[in-house]
């Protein structure tokens, strides 16, 4: 498969990486600074970065109370102060909504275009507000790729996009320190997001990915393996830096080389868009589900990495079987680290099937490794029920 590798992200990784806002921001800067509903005050962080940008004589706008599952009108809120104060550059400080809803507003503040537009690709940026991130929840891989998911407000639909180069962060600081105050069940989805990218990339429909496959083989395995230690230790900074370095490392585009599959994220994004549950929920719930329903179209790889990495054996079961067996294995580790693996736990029930199908943000088919129709993902959804 033919590719284009590019990253213009400057990561400043570890301890203390806060003291680089100042070679990154250029002294009397006006900034919007961006933030979510408070942590970053609680944990101190808000006073820190507030500081290096008074020294630096910023003029500091902000636009703070972005939701989890970033909304449209948050991100309109952010290009109206853009466009009515010049701002020259925006600094996202938190998890994937905040940077996301930030990436959005930077494209929107230099374009006469609907923002919601851009986003769902009906017209082009020709240019952004430069965006900074200091991020403070390993998951989405955001903070060095040019990814964003946005949800409309009105329509309800979750809408993934990128404008590659203009939605890049210029730079990020990943200090693992900050994420340390993280909770549990965020943290819990953290792992599950992660886990879910390694594998939507493996799933891919290349033949000659061998390398890939190990790196996603691997990088799952290990996140299964410390998941527990962290859980059990939310303070432990070793282990913060471990899972910081493989969220953004499985997906900044190093492993999407080959392609991959997402319809786990396509069916996310639409239960989300409606129902507002956490992105890493929707992911362990769906997840097992999509792997027992592709294997009965294409078992192939399901089965290589049941063998790889959790060392299951088929004896005597035939493919399906097997496969079923190696779908259960996640399910059987989401639950152990405490996350729900139904629908039906999230208070979701069949009711609004159909709004769920039809919110799909999709052409005739989503799907790398296996194509998927809608009716496809009807008889998915209701597996997770
Ligand atoms: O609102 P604040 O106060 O910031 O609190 C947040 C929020 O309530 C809290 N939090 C973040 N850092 C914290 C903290 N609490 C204590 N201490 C800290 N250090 O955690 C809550 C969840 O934050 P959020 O940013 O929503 O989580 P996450 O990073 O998991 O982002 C989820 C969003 O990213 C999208 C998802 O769909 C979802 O909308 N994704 C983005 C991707 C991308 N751009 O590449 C890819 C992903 O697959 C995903 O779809
Ligand atoms: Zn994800």
């Amino acid at each position: 498969m033919n590719f284009v590798l590019y990253n213009p992200t400057r990561v400043h990784f570890g301890k203390g990486k806060i003291e680089k806002l100042k070679d990154e921001i250029k002294s009397g800067t006006k900034v919007l600074l961006t933030y979510g509903s408070g942590s970053i005050k609680k944990f101190g962080l808000y006073d820190e970065v507030l500081k290096i940008l008074k020294e630096l004589d910023c003029e500091v706008y902000e636009l703070n109370g972005i939701e989890p599952n970033p909304k449209l009108s948050s991100v309109r809120a952010g290009v109206e102060i853009c466009k009515k104060n010049n701002i020259e550059f925006i600094l996202a400080v938190g998890g994937g909504s905040v940077i996301d809803a930030s990436k959005a507003i930077s494209i929107g503040a230099k374009s006469e275009h609907d923002v919601w537009d851009l986003i769902v690709k009906k017209y082009f940026p020709q240019d952004r507000v430069p965006l900074g991130a200091i991020l403070t929840l390993a998951a989405t891989g955001t903070e060095m790729n040019p990814n964003s998911v946005i949800t409309n407000d009105e329509t309800k639909q979750k809408v993934g996009f990128a404008h590659p180069p203009y939605t890049f962060p210029v730079f990020s600081i990943l200090d693992p320190a900050n994420t340390l105050t993280v909770p549990k069940n965020q943290t819990v989805n953290g792992i599950v997001d992660t886990i879910s990218h390694l594998l939507e990339q493996y799933f891919n429909d290349t033949d000659n990915g061998e390398l890939v496959d190990r790196f996603c083989e691997s990088s799952i395995s290990y996140m299964m393996e410390i998941s527990p230690k962290l859980l059990d230790d939310l303070g432990n900074y070793q282990l913060r830096e471990a899972m910081m370095y493989t969220s953004f490392v499985g997906l900044n585009g190093i492993l999407s080389v080959c392609g991959g599959d997402w319809s786990t994220h396509d069916i996310e994004h639409s239960v989300s868009g409606i129902y507002d549950i956490s992105h890493g929920v929707g992911l362990a719930i769906i997840t097992p589900n999509w792997m027992k329903y592709v294997a009965r179209k294409r078992p192939e790889k399901v089965i290589k990495l049941g063998e790889r990495l959790f060392g299951l054996k088929k004896d005597g079961l035939n493919d399906i079987e097997f496969c079923d067996k190696i779908a259960d294995e996640f399910t059987k580790f989401f639950k152990s680290i405490g996350v729900p693996t139904t629908l039906g736990e999230c208070g979701i029930n069949d009711e609004r099937l159909e709004d769920l199908v039809d919110n799909m943000y999709m052409g005739d088919t989503i799907g790398g490794y296996v194509k998927l129709n809608k009716d496809d993902i009807r008889e998915i959804l209701k597996m997770c029920m």
